[in-house]
């Protein structure tokens, strides 16, 4: 059965759930975080989310191949460049516990989190459950597709827009159209040469091998009519990251991530089994 037909219509912040319920424990890196992810899945309505999860397995190794892709790119900033990732912002965090993985494991970092939904919810359940870096924390609520609103959301939190900055978009960019795109990552890096994005994107579904290419359609279709959207957008990286004066530093599909953790059997063969990609970008060019 379609569940988006048994759930005629959810907020897009369903989206989160949905990511939540998915990748489960495998969502955090830390005790601090799976400590979090625990009660945030008993803290909403995942009814939709388990539906979506039962009809379309390839989801679950996608949602976990790409927690764990975006966690080594940050492992590798930490470890290259060590300045750009004391400051994390998360457009688009939902429930994620990355930033909360972040600043358990990195004492002198803070992080910031945007989102249109799910903002309050989010910050009493870190400030209960994950005190101790809670002061290190915040989230405020903002329309990421309007990069205006994005500087105002965090002019006067506490970012030092001097510095740099590791931004992370993990499962947003479906969700904003491609000039509004363009502009938030164009506007995200130009506040330091030496700030990074971290964005997952979904290549164009007839890029990949079929029927891997119609099954993502399908699912992503089936997201779209449930939040009432036409369609969610799909990129191809290189192209973007030129759009938005940006360059590709790494790339990470899902069955080079299958590979490099282990995985037996691997969840993706080749890279064109899946639309999933996990991009570093860097500014190519000054973008202030
Ligand atoms: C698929 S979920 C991903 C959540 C989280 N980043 C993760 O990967 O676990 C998409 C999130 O983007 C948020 N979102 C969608 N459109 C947005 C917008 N225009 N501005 C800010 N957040 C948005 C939703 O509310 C939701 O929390």
């Amino acid at each position: 059965m379609d569940p988006a037909a048994t759930v005629p219509h959810v907020h897009v912040g369903a989206t989160s759930d949905l990511i939540l319920t998915l990748a489960g424990d495998e969502a955090a890196f830390t005790p601090e975080g799976r400590a979090l992810v625990r009660v945030m899945l008993t803290g909403t309505d995942p009814q939709w989310a388990q539906a979506m999860a039962r009809t379309h397995r390839h989801a679950v190794p996608h949602a976990r191949l790409r927690k764990w892709s975006v966690w080594q790119f940050l492992l590798r900033l930490a470890d290259e460049e060590p300045r750009t990732v004391r400051q994390l912002i998360v457009p688009g965090a939902g429930w994620s516990p990355l930033a909360i993985d972040w600043l358990a494991t990195n004492p002198h970092a803070r992080a910031w989190e945007l989102d249109i939904e799910n903002v309050e919810a989010k910050r009493a359940l870190v400030q209960k459950h994950a005190r101790g870096v809670a002061p290190r924390w915040r989230n405020r609520p903002c329309d990421a597709a309007d990069p205006g609103a994005v500087s105002s959301a965090l002019s006067g939190s506490g970012w030092d827009a001097t510095q740099p900055t590791t931004w992370v978009m993990e499962g947003l960019l479906y969700y904003i159209a491609p000039a509004a795109a363009i502009s938030l990552i164009r506007t995200a890096l130009a506040s330091h040469p030496d700030s990074r994005m971290i964005a997952e994107v979904g290549l164009p579904y007839d890029s990949i091998h079929q029927p891997a290419g119609d099954a993502c359609r399908d699912y992503h279709d089936q997201i779209a009519r449930a939040i009432g959207r036409d369609h969610l957008h799909t990129h191809q990286p290189t192209e973007l990251a030129a759009a938005c004066g940006a360059r590709v530093e790494a790339i990470m599909d899902p069955a080079t991530a299958s590979r490099l953790r282990g995985d037996s059997p691997p969840a993706f063969v080749h890279p064109l089994d899946s639309t999933q990609r996990v991009v570093l970008l860097a500014p190519a060019i000054s973008l202030g």
